[in-house]
């Protein structure tokens, strides 16, 4: 089943909520099953200094929310691009398989909401 850092992540996750005047918000949806994650970022200096996020999703959702949080705090934006769906599950210690798809929810929602920032600066 689960790893012991995925339980403690949806047990206990870390940076849920939101960000009032956020920098940056990502938004997606997992087709397979309905569920959605939106993270909240806040930038200086090309630095993510805080992150938030709502996951309306299931366990493995909810810690993957959480542990991309944990990973992208203090990360510059080209090195939070860096994370991937893959690198998340294996900091979580795995993902059974039919959760796996469940991991893909953070990078990308992660990442639409640096994408989100950028076009915000050009405007
Ligand atoms: Fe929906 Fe896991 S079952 S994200």
């Amino acid at each position: 089943m689960y790893s012991e850092k995925v339980m403690n992540h949806f047990l206990h996750p870390k940076n849920v909520g939101e960000i009032e005047n956020a920098d940056g918000i990502g938004t997606v949806g997992n087709p397979v099953c309905g569920d959605v994650m939106t993270f909240y970022i806040k930038v200086d200096n090309n630095r993510i200094v805080d992150v938030k996020f709502k996951t309306f999703g299931c366990a493995a959702a909810i810690a993957v929310s959480s542990m991309v949080s944990e990973m992208v705090k203090g990360k510059t934006l080209d090195e939070a691009l860096k994370i991937t769906n893959k690198t998340v599950a294996e900091e979580l210690g795995g993902l059974p398989p039919q959760k796996l798809h469940c991991s893909n929810l953070g990078a990308d929602a992660l990442h639409r909401a640096i994408e989100n920032y950028w076009e915000r600066q050009k405007a």
